[in-house]
Parts: C-alpha cells; structure tokens; sequence
C-alpha cells in the first residue's frame, strides 16, 4: 500500500508501506520529518502525532483509550488526530493520506 505523508508547508513524501507495518514505522524508516516516536511506538510518548485526511478518517480507525489519553498532551489536537503507531497498514488503506502537525516540524 502507498501512504502519502504531508508537511505543514504542503510538501508531500509518497511512500510504499508493507501491510501490518505501523504508519509510524513508515514514516520513521523513511526518514519523514516530524514523527519522532521516541517510545518506539508503545503508545508512550505522542511525538508520532499526526492528522488523519478527513477522507481517511472511518478507514484508518478511531483512537482507543489509552490513544485517546496520549492525544490530549499533544499540542494541537484535532478531530482527526492519530498516534501513528497504533495505525496499522493494511490494503485497505492504500492510498492514505496523512498530515504532519505544525508543532512537529
Ligand atoms: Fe510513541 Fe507513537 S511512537 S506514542
């Protein structure tokens, strides 16, 4: 599957991703800037915060508790806020499109 990563300054890096990998581990192994991950994708630390594309949003899932609890100490969260560790790729989300937050960059 292909993932779209998006800087705040519009830039977008196209990645191929493997099925089961993390949208973190992508964007980590990928060299995308501002996803940081410094818990290693233990839902622990939120420096893998990212904007979920609207369009994307149902596919990619909706934060767990624990996901949810680590977003509120993000500076910017939004509606369609992420931890992108606990997203996992799968073929159903060839395509998606993912935004790195201003604050991360
Ligand atoms: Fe730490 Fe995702 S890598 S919360």
């Amino acid at each position: 599957p292909t993932i779209t990563f998006i800087d705040p300054d519009g830039q977008s890096h196209v990645m191929e991703a493997e099925e089961g990998q993390s949208v973190m581990k992508v964007a980590v192994q990928n060299g995308v800037p501002g996803i940081e991950a410094d818990c290693g994708g233990a839902c622990a630390c939120a420096t893998c915060h990212v904007y979920v594309d609207p369009a994307w949003a149902a596919a990619a899932g909706t934060p767990g508790a624990e996901e949810q609890e680590m977003l509120t100490y993000t500076v910017d969260p939004a509606e369609t806020s992420r931890l992108s560790c606990q997203i996992k790729v799968s073929a159903a989300l060839d395509g998606l499109v993912i935004r790195i937050p201003a604050s991360q960059h």
